[in-house]
């Protein structure tokens, strides 16, 4: 019924043009609005109410959304959501722990203005302007059901609950916690490359490696990379942490997410074969995830360059997940 479709446009444009109902999810990662690294970061659309009621208006009754989103603009994307007619179900949090502070050295600002004798500098010796963050919330909302009861509504719908027995976590019910290796590290797990963690408490979910992020672009060229920490590098056991290093890869999105924790969150809120919406596509993360977990895909994506990154991962995931070796 429903086919894989990856669109190069404006989802502000895009979306008007679909049916109503028509999507069983939508698991997204939109710009934060915080004006990270790119422009697109800058228009505020996660927090745009009307834009979040088209994404209402596709969904079906009873469907599932979750968006990433920044510690900074959490609030006013949840808000977005809610005044379009969501009922905010809960909140997922991402922990990890290989963020580096970007804010303004005051102290050292002072210095260089006042001079380090003066007393206002010697005042404020030590003071910046930002922590580090280590953890992105995620918002888990849900379109109201239009049936009388959750079970009325998956026999009309198939949507209204969730993929709770598949999606647990080692024995327990899938939590709303998720943690990366640094974190793992942290917490017992011996190493960051291998962490032996065996808590079943919190989801493990590791950032992807500069190696994930390219898997199946082979035809782009490399691009030199600035980023904080190398997360497959970092080994809190062995007191390592790679700062600031550079590196040529060939998938140039910022903000990669992994495959893995984007694919337990299709499962966890789309049935099999169910149509997943992420109307910000970036790389084509959740394009992967639904390649690899028998879902159906409508990705959109504004730039060229990110939809024709996604468009060749796409194709290389469908070569490495076969249909049908996903009929269980
Ligand atoms: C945070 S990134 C998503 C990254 C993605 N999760 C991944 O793993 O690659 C947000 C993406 O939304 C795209 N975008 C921003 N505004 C858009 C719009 N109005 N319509 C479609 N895509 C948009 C940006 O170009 C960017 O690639």
């Amino acid at each position: 019924m429903y086919k894989d479709v990856l669109i190069q446009g404006d989802s502000l444009e895009i979306l008007p043009k679909l049916p109503d109902n028509i999507f069983h999810s939508c698991v997204t990662d939109p710009p934060y609005g915080i004006g990270f690294m790119k422009d697109w970061d800058k228009t505020g659309i996660a927090f745009d109410v009307d834009f979040w009621r088209e994404v209402y208006r596709v969904m079906r009754p009873g469907a599932y959304l979750v968006s990433f989103a920044s510690p900074r603009s959490y609030h006013r994307l949840g808000c977005a959501i809610e005044e379009a007619g969501f009922f905010i179900k809960h909140q997922l949090m991402w922990l990890y722990g290989s963020t580096f502070p970007k804010g303004l050295n005051v102290g050292k600002s002072l210095q260089r203005t006042l001079g380090k004798d003066h007393p206002v500098t010697k005042k404020f010796d030590g003071y910046k302007t930002q922590i580090r963050n280590l953890h992105e919330p995620i918002v888990l909302a849900m379109k109201p059901i239009d049936q009388k009861t959750i079970t009325a509504n998956t026999i009309t719908w198939e949507t209204g609950a969730m993929n709770i027995e598949k999606c647990k976590y080692g024995d327990r019910t899938p939590p709303s916690v998720l943690i990366d290796q640094n974190v793992a590290v942290s917490m017992g797990g011996k190493s960051a490359y291998y962490p032996q963690f065996d808590t079943e408490a919190w989801m493990y979910c590791p950032k992807p490696t500069i190696e994930q992020k390219d898997e199946g672009l082979s035809d782009l060229p490399k691009e030199m990379w600035m980023q904080d920490t190398d997360p497959a590098g970092c080994d809190l056991s062995k007191g390592k942490l790679r700062a600031g290093f550079t590196s040529l890869r060939m998938n140039s999105h910022p903000t990669v997410k992994p495959v893995p924790v984007i694919k337990w969150l299709v499962e966890l809120i789309t049935p099999r074969f169910g149509f997943v919406l992420d109307p910000f596509g970036g790389s084509g993360t959740t394009a992967q995830a639904c390649i690899e977990s028998g879902r159906v895909f409508c990705v959109v994506e504004k730039e060229e360059k990110n939809y024709n990154i996604a468009a060749q991962k796409i194709d290389w995931w469908n070569n490495k997940f076969p249909v049908f070796e996903m009929y269980d």
